[in-house]
């Protein structure tokens, strides 16, 4: 596993804030899909303090080497670890899958909570035992994701689907562009040809199309999406009830690697959040 070419930079914007008095916690994704999962967090933990990296210049992860994205997901780590994060959050499914190992074991103190494709769930929920998992190429190659379905498939049989494309078209549009309607119409008509019931959402940008996916494929289908489980987890390791508010307002603080204007603009459409977005430069690796 290679390590990071060079010592991650802040832009100058991001001074570092090593004041890690209350519950700080550091979430990351390879571009705007996070802010489904942040979203959770902010439901279950109103004004908890988060700050949020969209590494978008490199979106997608999904169709990177291993290596490629542990390097990248240290830097990440350690960039939040830097702002004072006490607890950081792996928003995506392709970091968590090939690099939460090797964060955890380089900051042993710190906690990570990663987000991994609901296989046990959507087994559960199925009806016909025909399952489907969208996730990007990296995910659903990993060795972490055929493990669970190993464990969990049981009698069901599991439809492992890329979906090339989806993630960028997500992150190009919101719902609205030509091309992720063709997408999402490609993808529903797999999915309606593969007789599945339940659907996962085994990308963290997927889940901003749920309601596009619905329509689709119809009311009957379920999707399943690990956000809210994911929210549960951080209230836990935090030692919060979920549902209890910060004792401090916390805020929310954005870094896009690329147009800090896009997430902000998404930020507002999925969080309906006004915060201001950043430019974060870390070179490499
Ligand atoms: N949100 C990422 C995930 O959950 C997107 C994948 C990608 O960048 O390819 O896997």
């Amino acid at each position: 596993m290679t390590a990071p070419s060079a010592a991650p930079r802040a832009a100058p914007s991001a001074a570092p804030n090593t004041a890690n008095t209350a519950a700080h916690i550091g979430v990351f994704d390879s571009g705007i899909g996070g802010l489904s999962v942040l979203r959770a967090v902010q439901q279950q933990l109103p004004g908890v303090r988060l700050t949020y990296i969209a590494d978008s210049q490199h979106t997608p992860w999904g169709e990177r080497g291993t290596a490629w994205v542990a390097a990248r997901c240290q830097q990440l780590a350690g960039w939040l670890i830097d702002q004072g994060a006490s607890l950081v959050l792996v928003a995506c499914n392709t970091g968590t899958t090939q690099a939460i190992t090797t964060l955890r074991a380089r900051w042993p103190a710190t906690p990570f909570v990663g987000v991994e494709p609901g296989i046990k769930p959507a087994v559960a929920a199925s009806r016909n035992q025909r399952v489907a998992v969208l996730a990007s190429a990296g995910t659903l190659r990993s060795a972490r994701l055929q493990l669970l379905v190993h464990a969990h498939a049981g009698r069901a049989k599991v439809l492992q689907l890329p979906c090339p494309g989806l993630a960028e078209a997500i992150e190009a549009g919101g719902a609205d562009t030509g091309a992720l309607q063709q997408q999402l119409d490609s993808v529903a008509a797999v999915l309606r040809a593969a007789d599945v019931d339940t659907v996962v959402l085994g990308c963290t940008h997927y889940p901003l199309v749920a309601d596009a996916l619905r329509q689709r494929l119809g009311q009957a289908v379920v999707l399943v999406d690990t956000a809210d489980a994911v929210a549960r987890r951080v209230a836990s390791l935090l030692g919060k009830a979920p549902g209890a508010a910060a004792a401090r307002p916390g805020g929310l603080r954005l870094f896009s690697t690329a147009d800090p204007a896009a997430l902000q603009a998404a930020a507002r459409r999925w969080l309906g959040s006004a915060a201001a977005a950043q430019a974060l430069v870390l070179h490499g690796p």
